[in-house]
């Protein structure tokens, strides 16, 4: 019997994290000579695992591309996808979305806000009733309060390194974030394979 389920993995945090569960799981991870691999066709010994930007990964499983996903938490919050559903906590990839600026302190008066996570962070501000001005941007976030962009970011935490590294203070938590199992609303639970699939991740997730 032959594998007909793939699931699209983000790269990076979580495709990490994940690999020591698939080996869990009893199945071959995929190896290959070209490290630049991102698409391995599923066979008899596993799964497919196309590996992507954790951004495209509720797309590519709404489009279908991928019956399965498997995305932090802060990706799914940031791009809320229709026809994608959380169907597992991996409880792997442990991180929290965080405040952080120069100074332990909340902004006083509107907060300009480097981020790549504008619908979170954006969220977060309006919650709290406080006026906020959104600067995206896509990567290095902890530059933007060196090089006056933004005094503030939002942005993902793990060990606290990379702030400490460029003297940023975590000033609040945003949210916890973990890897989760998204599926394909449409066949999730009558596609073929796809339960067995789903099983496997319960059982080695202990949930
Ligand atoms: C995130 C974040 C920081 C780092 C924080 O980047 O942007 O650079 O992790 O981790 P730490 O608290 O353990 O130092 P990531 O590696 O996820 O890459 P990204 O830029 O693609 O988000």
């Amino acid at each position: 019997m032959s594998y007909n389920v793939t699931i699209a993995v983000a790269k990076g945090r979580t495709l990490e994290a994940v690999r020591q569960r698939w080996l869990e799981c009893g199945w071959d991870w995929p190896e290959s000579s070209n490290s630049r691999q991102l698409w391995f066709p599923p066979d008899r010994a596993r799964p497919g695992l196309i590996v992507a930007r954790g951004a495209d990964i509720p797309m590519l499983v709404q489009r279908g591309i991928a019956e399965f996903g498997i995305v932090g938490l802060d990706m799914l919050r940031e791009h809320p996808t229709d026809g994608v559903l959380e169907v597992l906590d991996l409880d792997v990839a442990h991180c929290r979305l965080a405040l952080a600026g120069a100074k332990m302190e909340w902004p006083d008066g509107p907060a300009r806000i480097a981020t790549k996570y504008q619908r979170v962070a954006r969220d977060f501000f309006r919650r709290r009733s406080h006026p906020v001005e959104i600067v995206p941007l896509s990567g290095s976030l902890e530059l933007a309060p060196a090089i006056g962009l933004a005094p503030y970011i939002v942005d993902v935490v793990q060990t606290g390194a990379t702030l400490k590294a460029h003297g940023l203070y975590e000033i609040s938590t945003v949210f916890h974030s973990s890897a989760r199992l998204i599926a394909n609303a449409a066949v999730w639970r009558t596609g073929n394979g796809m339960l067995s699939v789903y099983e496997q991740w319960k059982a080695v997730t202990g949930r």
